[in-house]
């Protein structure tokens, strides 16, 4: 993979136009996690260290090219400012006069963020005039969003071919972790692969598949391969309709000689809520009232040993209903004991996808991991070996 970064840059009273992601979930107008804004720090730091104006762009949520106020980046503005250390400058529109005078008006070092580029509709559309409005603003492009990265539009894809195009530190960071983990992996690799829905992740199954050694399939989507094997799941969610998909990935994952582990034994119950009396049943014994909420004590232990047995441990989607506790356990087991190994320094996890970053957050272990993603869509796509057209116009 070779694409320029900051390193090789002279950014010396250069501006430069840096796409982030401060797609950040917000309530009442309150930044909740800013984990995506402080994904943004290394390159803001390094750029205004190098004396370079930093024009941050950026989108929030899905205006569909018109100004819609509940969209405006503008509540950002001082969280970000306090975990930069000094003001911010703000220009109400990403283009045009607005944009420009706000640039204008900035001294090297000093750091802007523009309104959402989504407000404009030729972003999504990829629409070359716009991207060329958006190239006029500077004279370098960074792209510091790998979490956007799959979408092809003019802030991650077009401009990126008018002005010298670059990784932030993030992208870099991401890229390298990434291709830690799939492209050039130490072997053996282990994937865990949770969640609910089998429908959701039949791309990334089917890859996945011909590019591990091992792959565990936990959450909700393993009661759909139980069913397909011929297990009755009671009431436990279920595609049932995915039996033959279910059957073809495994027919697959022989093919390619990848060990598919499917749970051993699972914690069922009647409802599903915290508190509530739970059961550990072996495959079959699953009455028709109860549901399948998390992996058993027999399936964690063996994911754990084979987590001891891998080189590289790749991780998207939950072992069960982590968020309601008594079902936590087998996820949080699993995250403990990787985060062991990592510490160790007996393997390297990459993770990502947005319940399994709030999963290792809720165990505690995400500082432990070699790398967590802080994309969701993006994570999956490269997860399923699609090209990213955000990366690929950082090619050189
Ligand atoms: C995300 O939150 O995953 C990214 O910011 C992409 O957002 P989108 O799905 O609205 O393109």
């Amino acid at each position: 993979m070779t694409f320029r970064t900051l390193q090789d840059a002279d950014l010396k009273g250069k501006t430069a136009l840096v796409r982030v992601d401060f797609n950040v979930p917000m309530d009442d107008g309150k930044v909740t996690d800013d984990t995506r804004l402080r994904a943004a720090l290394p390159t803001i730091a390094l750029l205004s260290k190098a004396g370079a104006k930093t024009v941050l762009l950026a989108h929030f949520d899905r205006p569909k090219g018109k100004r819609v106020p509940s969209m405006s980046l503008l509540p950002v503005l001082d969280d970000l400012a306090t975990l930069v250390g000094k003001p911010i400058a703000w220009a109400d529109d990403c283009i045009g006069e607005p944009a420009m005078a706000t640039i204008k008006a900035m001294k090297p070092g000093d750091v802007a963020l523009l309104e959402n580029v989504r407000y404009h509709a030729g972003e999504e559309k990829n629409d070359p005039a716009f991207a060329a409005e958006l190239a006029k603003l500077a004279d370098i492009y960074v792209n510091d969003a790998f979490s956007a990265a799959h979408r092809a539009h003019a802030s991650t894809e077009g401009v990126a071919h008018l002005i010298p195009a670059y990784a932030g530190e993030n992208m870099r960071k991401e890229l390298e972790a990434l291709e830690l983990a799939l492209g050039k992996p130490h072997r053996p690799v282990l994937g865990i692969v949770g969640g609910s829905k089998v429908s959701t992740k039949l791309d990334l199954l089917k890859n996945l598949v011909t590019k591990l050694d091992k792959l565990a399939i936990g959450g909700g989507m393993a009661n759909t391969f139980l069913y397909a094997q011929g297990h009755d799941v009671g009431a436990s969610y279920c595609e049932k309709d995915l039996a033959e998909t279910a059957r073809d990935i495994i027919r697959l994952a022989g093919q390619n000689n990848c060990k598919l582990f499917l749970p051993l034994d699972i914690v069922v119950s009647e409802q599903m809520a915290a508190g509530v009396p739970t059961r550990i049943r072996g495959l079959g014994e699953v009455d028709e009232h109860e549901r399948i909420l998390d992996a058993g004590p027999e399936t964690v232990a063996r994911l754990k040993r084979a987590m001891a047995n891998s080189k590289t441990l790749i991780w998207n989607g939950p072992l069960g209903v982590f968020e309601i506790p008594p079902f936590q356990r087998g996820t949080m087991e699993a995250a403990w004991y990787a985060a062991q190994l990592c510490r160790e320094g007996k393997l390297i996890a990459v993770a990502g996808g947005g319940d399994t970053v709030s999963a290792l957050n809720a165990a505690g272990v995400a500082v432990d991991f070699t790398f967590v993603s802080t994309a969701g869509g993006a994570f999956l796509e490269w997860m399923e070996g699609k090209v990213l057209p955000g990366v690929e116009a950082l090619k050189i």
